[in-house]
């Protein structure tokens, strides 16, 4: 078997400064566990911005569609504000979860024991927490045709099209039922069927496809402003959530604000299994690029480790070993190390970037 392969995107932002930690934990998998990767490194975002006049060229387009998975640091940031549509940050990220095809977002919501304080909800509201989001993620109003900024009756009109085919429903629904069968067998699935004709055929395809092939998970319909509602009074209620692009957008910024720490959320974006018969994957942080505090060792390496770990589950069938990383960030937490997000005002001097990655390089020796 050839080694597997693994694209960095580190983008913008703490990107690069997250990531150098994650090195430091693949260097360690490879040196401790003889877990090697066959590992490149490419521009995505602003970065790639500045050095080729567009947020992703074609050349690391095609090498992401090669390599085993990719995993992503973040891109944007307010030097880019006034570029043009076309060639913002963000549209690097899109091209990649687009033209990869990576229709189902994981987006996990855990609240770590040792952070439960930190949510902006009662301690009892949100210890244990464990939500997964589903959100499509290559359609929706994101991509819908038409839209742009046109001319009508003498004023302008800016328009975006929710637009939903069966096969696009069908196969997220699969996905999140998958992934509730492995998990506590609940499924909610989220539209506003109530407005919208999309949410009318969401729900219809999401209730066939349970009672045909999953009749064992149990599953629930919501509409997304009550979802959101539920979210922040008993958040414990869900398992899994399938919902589509926007609503999956609006709804995981939530779920991840209740854990308390958007530093230590992962996420991965699978897409259809490629000849190895895993699914083409990208991994990535649930925040952003963080550009107040970038370059200056303050940023929360965790998420961007964890989402390695989804990637060690997910793409190279190393669930032991994910199961591993994750306990030694669960370690490191609960034994007091912090990063400045993690803190609260009188707490004493927070852990760099390089010092938290450093505690989980030590926690995993450990665990050995
Ligand atoms: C996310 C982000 C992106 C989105 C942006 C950066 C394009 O908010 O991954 O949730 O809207 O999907
Ligand atoms: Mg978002």
């Amino acid at each position: 078997m050839s080694t597997p392969s693994l694209l960095i995107l580190a983008g913008d932002g703490i990107g690069p400064e997250v990531m150098d930690e994650v090195k430091k934990v693949m260097a360690w998998f490879d040196d401790k566990r003889g877990l090697k990767f066959d590992i490149s490194e490419d521009l995505v975002g602003g970065a790639a911005y500045d050095a080729h006049g567009t947020p992703l060229t074609d050349e690391t387009m095609a090498k992401a569609q090669e390599v085993d998975a990719v995993l992503l640091g973040a891109v944007g940031g307010p030097k880019y504000d006034e570029l043009d549509f076309s060639v913002k940050p963000e549209r690097g990220l899109l091209r990649l979860r687009k033209e990869m095809d990576l229709f189902a977002n994981l987006r996990p919501a855990q609240c770590f024991d040792a952070l439960a304080d930190f949510s902006s909800l009662k301690k009892e509201l949100v210890s244990g927490l464990d939500i997964m989001i589903v959100r499509e993620l290559t359609s929706g109003s994101y991509f819908g045709e038409p839209r742009g900024i046109f001319e009508e009756n003498g004023e302008r009109v800016g328009i975006n099209t929710q637009r939903y085919t069966t096969s696009e429903i069908d196969r997220v629904a699969r996905a999140a039922f998958e992934l509730a069968r492995k998990r506590d067998n609940r499924l909610c699935s989220v539209e506003k069927a109530n407005v919208m004709e999309s949410g009318i055929l969401w729900r219809e395809v999401v209730t066939k496809i349970g009672a045909e092939d999953y009749p064992d998970v149990e599953l629930s319909h919501m509409y997304a402003d009550n979802c959101a509602m539920q979210l922040v009074r008993t958040p414990k209620q869900f398992d899994v959530i399938v919902t589509d692009n926007l609503f999956g957008d609006i709804l995981s910024d939530c779920a991840a604000m209740l854990t308390g720490s958007l530093g230590m959320l992962p996420s991965a974006s699978l897409g259809v299994p490629m000849a190895n018969g895993m699914p083409k994957a990208m991994y990535e942080p649930v925040h952003g690029s963080a550009p107040d505090i970038a370059g200056q060792g303050k940023a929360n390496p965790s998420a961007t480790i964890l989402s390695f770990a989804m990637a060690l589950r997910y793409s190279y069938g190393q669930g032991a070993e994910a199961d591993r990383l994750e306990a030694a960030v669960e370690k490191v937490l609960a034994d007091g190390t912090r990063t400045a997000d993690l803190m609260q005002k009188g707490d004493g001097t927070p852990a760099t970037t390089s010092e938290m990655g450093d505690a989980i390089l030590k926690a995993l020796t450990a665990s050995l």
